[in-house]
């Protein structure tokens, strides 16, 4: 992330007092409209409310590390967290899926790996479904990093590890390119 935007922000935060932590602090790094303003930071339109509100709940319990999320999520209160992922949820999703081409991503996509092929769990066109996110037009570095994240073990909360059984056998490379292929979704 952006460090001085970061550091800005935890300065913001820690001035506020619980109640006003709402989604305009949040629309600095993810967006007016769920966009996000930096391809390191997640788009949060058009996810789906249930699994916003896990990650939040995640970050805020801890099974999910982000300096910063950890802390902004720890200043929300359980119906602030509600509201502010169905308030995100609704938005327009920063892009309609198109019919995915044929290509190396599409290959890596729809190739059956633990738990079986990214598409069954993730949808053909990327569309994901209830704690399921959707992938389809979210920012490339961030997908990147998530990957890379699920490989190294960083990022542990998925329900049974899923996600770290499936980016283990993953080179640099297909990371690359599935990042590249999601993004452009
Ligand atoms: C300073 C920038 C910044 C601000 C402000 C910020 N976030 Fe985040 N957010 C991030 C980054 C960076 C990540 C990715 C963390 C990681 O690497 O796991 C993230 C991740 C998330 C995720 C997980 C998305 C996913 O696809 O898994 C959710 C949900 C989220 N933020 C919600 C919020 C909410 C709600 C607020 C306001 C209350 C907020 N964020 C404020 C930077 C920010
Ligand atoms: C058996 C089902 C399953 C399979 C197969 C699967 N995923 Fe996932 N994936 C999930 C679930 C569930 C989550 C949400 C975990 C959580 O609660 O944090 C997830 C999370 C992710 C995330 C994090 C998204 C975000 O917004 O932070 C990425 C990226 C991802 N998966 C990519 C992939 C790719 C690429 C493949 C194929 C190589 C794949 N997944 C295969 C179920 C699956």
């Amino acid at each position: 992330m952006n460090l001085k935007t970061g550091a800005f922000a935890v300065l913001v935060l820690a001035t506020l007092p619980c109640s006003a932590v709402d989604h305009k602090v949040c629309v600095e790094c993810h967006g007016e409209d769920g966009v996000a303003t930096s391809s390191g930071f997640p788009n949060l339109a058009g996810q789906h409310a249930d699994y916003l509100l896990k990650q939040l709940r995640d970050f805020r319990g801890g099974q999910r590390s982000s300096p910063f999320m950890n802390i902004v999520a720890d200043k929300l209160k359980e119906e602030e967290l509600e509201t502010i992922a169905a308030w995100f949820a609704a938005l327009p999703a920063a892009r309609s899926s198109m019919r995915p081409a044929a290509s190396a991503g599409r290959a890596l996509y729809t190739r059956t790996g633990a738990g079986g092929s990214c598409a069954s769990c993730h949808g053909d066109a990327g569309e994901g479904g209830a704690h399921v996110p959707a992938l389809r037009g979210q920012q490339m570095f961030y997908l990147r990093e998530q990957l890379l994240n699920w490989r190294a073990g960083q990022r542990n909360n998925s329900p049974g590890r899923i996600m770290n059984q499936v980016a283990d056998p993953l080179s640099d490379a297909d990371i690359d390119t599935l990042a590249r292929y999601l993004s452009g979704m």
